[in-house]
């Protein structure tokens, strides 16, 4: 499978439906209707059957997508201490949609993404991304490139080119649930000190997979990516 190269679109309107006539004419078809989580599932699905995945594509059904509780609360599952991850689907081990729930105040490393691609799409509440520069030497401190926060729909799109960051529900009251492709998946990937600069490695894990509680996960480090 390769992906095409992929520049990510801000949030302007007009350049989103810019994009949309762009990748009509390019596919040589009309784009698919999202309407339903099971859309988004179903149609990831079929752009991921071929061996060269257009990643406009998944962008567009990825953003298109207009959250609806009733359609993922059976992954909203939450912990005290940390945010979680929810399997919601393995994408046939080609990439891997899933949940993230962040209570109040819960905030994930700074982390790259293992030469993934990685969508992020919020469903409930807003979270806020930090991003960073890569060291240029070893203990080097970070320095922040930019940051944002992302409100309810609102999709971002990170890959090890652009840099690391990390992603915070801020809120001391609300909590907040995000919706995350990572093409292709994977299970480790790199943490790093703020102030240092120090890489390690993390383990990323799922606290709940299909909307059951991943039990085995009991004795397991928390996951260190999102
Ligand atoms: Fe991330």
């Amino acid at each position: 499978m390769s992906l095409c190269v992929y520049q990510p679109l801000n949030s302007d309107r007009n350049e989103e439906e810019f994009c949309e006539i762009t990748l009509t004419k390019h596919l040589g078809h009309s784009l698919p209707e999202i309407c339903s989580l099971s859309d988004v599932v179903s149609e990831l699905s079929k752009v991921f059957e071929s061996e060269k995945v257009n990643v406009e594509l998944v962008h567009y059904i990825m953003r298109s997508y207009k959250s609806n509780p009733a359609e993922w609360k059976k992954y909203a599952k939450f912990d005290r201490f940390k945010y979680t991850r929810n399997l919601v689907d393995d994408g046939n081990g080609k990439y891997n949609l899933m949940a993230l729930c962040w209570g109040e105040g819960h905030g994930s490393s700074i982390h790259d993404h293992a030469n993934s691609h990685c969508f992020m799409k919020i469903l409930q509440g807003s979270l806020e991304e930090v991003r960073y520069d890569w060291p240029k030497e070893e203990e080097d401190e970070l320095k922040e490139s930019g940051r944002k926060i992302l409100n309810l729909n609102d999709v971002c799109y990170i890959n090890d080119s652009l840099g690391l960051h990390r992603v915070e529900n801020v809120s001391s009251y609300d909590t907040a649930i995000s919706l995350h492709l990572y093409c292709p998946p994977y299970d480790r990937c790199s943490v790093f000190n703020q102030k240092t600069g120090k890489k390690s490695q993390a383990t990323v894990t799922f606290y709940s997979m299909y909307g059951k509680r991943n039990k085995d996960l009991k004795d397991i480090s928390t996951p260190e990516d999102n």
